[in-house]
């Protein structure tokens, strides 16, 4: 069909972009994914386009470069709107390497908000992340809980990002923005063909959960069994990519239909449930069938004690709310690392 709506993806390789492509697939667009590859493989595409019914295409570009970010817009015609993933997002090389974070994804979300000018394009769904919150006591974290200072320069990237959006949104009416502010995406497309895909030893628990019992890992480590939390380990809220790329949908169609409440709206996605690390372990057993070998060790610097949603606004407002199950996250998480592994034998 000639005339069916496009959507950019940014990071649309990587593992909520990837999901997201689907699902917007499944809602009739067709999809740009542009990606540098940085962090992702182009294997990821052929699995994208085996599950996509509509047209994929792909550009492999680095989007710092506001030319070759701008070459993207005069390309294609027809586009409604941008989901904005790409960026870096490990919490710890921040730490170490914080010019490349803000060069990075601070510039990169800079050459967008001056494309969506350029060409046009009015509306924007951006990658936020409840690291936004910072170090807060307020738990659940509600929308309106007020953002302490984060510790990490990835953290302090989102912060920015999202008051970048909020100005831009100001000063240029016609144009909106929902910013999204996950809490912990773990599992897989339930088809086993798409899935989290870590380069390297995985700094998050789900991917080195999943790699220890395969046999790439001898051992989990537990970060911390002495936290003030029921069984010891640190609570998170852990949803289902794919009721996360669902959102991006939902946000997507809201800001299209301008059924949008203000020009820069952000909402929390999470399952509003708090799930110790020890809950995400002994569901994987109980999916997978495998005893998994892992030890309590000491905290990892920087992590948070507790930190869950509270998801009213996001049921109330976007009308979505995750219906996958922690056993269905570990369960397809499991089966993708088995497919993973029998493509790479
Ligand atoms: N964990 C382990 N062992 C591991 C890895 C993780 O016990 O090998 C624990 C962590 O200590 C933490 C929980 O599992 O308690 C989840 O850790 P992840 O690394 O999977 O996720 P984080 O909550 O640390 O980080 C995630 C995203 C970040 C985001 C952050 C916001 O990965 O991008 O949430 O809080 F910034």
């Amino acid at each position: 069909m000639a005339n069916r709506s496009r959507i950019i993806v940014t990071g649309g390789m990587g593992f909520i972009g990837s999901h997201t492509a689907v699902e917007l697939s499944i809602a009739d667009y067709d999809v740009i994914l542009v990606d540098d590859l940085s962090n992702s493989d182009i294997s990821v595409l052929e699995g994208i386009k085996k599950l996509c019914k509509t047209e994929v295409y792909f550009e492999n570009i680095d989007l710092k470069n506001r030319l070759a970010c701008f070459s993207i817009f005069e390309k294609y015609d027809n586009i409604k709107g941008v989901i904005h993933f790409a960026a870096h997002k490990a919490v710890g090389e921040s730490v170490g390497n914080p010019m490349k974070y803000y060069d990075n994804n601070i510039n990169v979300l800079l050459n967008i908000l001056y494309a969506l000018v350029n060409f046009d394009i009015q509306n924007l769904i951006f990658s936020s992340s409840c690291t936004v919150y910072g170090e807060t006591k307020d738990l659940p974290v509600t929308e309106q809980t007020e953002m302490k200072e984060t510790a990490s320069p990835y953290g302090k990237t989102k912060q920015m990002g999202e008051a970048i959006i909020n100005d831009f949104t100001v000063a240029y009416p016609t144009h909106n923005a929902i910013s999204l502010r996950y809490f912990n995406p773990i599992g897989a497309h339930p088809s086993a063909v798409i899935g989290e895909l870590p380069l390297g030893k995985p700094e998050n628990l789900m991917p080195y959960i999943t790699q220890t019992a395969i046999g790439l890992r001898e051992c989990l480590s537990v970060f911390g069994g002495d936290y003030n939390t029921p069984d010891g380990t640190a609570i998170r809220d852990y949803i289902h990519v794919v009721d996360l790329a669902q959102a991006h949908v939902v946000a997507l169609n809201r800001l299209i239909h301008n059924l949008n409440g203000k020009s820069h709206e952000r909402f929390n996605l999470g399952t509003g449930k708090g799930i110790s690390v020890l809950d995400v372990i002994k569901s994987f057993e109980r999916t997978s069938g495998v005893s998994l070998n892992y030890e309590i060790t000491k905290r990892r610097k920087g992590d948070m004690e507790a930190i869950y949603a509270d998801t009213e606004l996001s049921r109330s407002v976007l009308k979505w709310e995750a219906k996958l199950s922690l056993d269905d996250m570990t369960r397809t998480a499991w089966q993708w690392e088995q497919e993973l592994r029998k493509k790479k034998e």
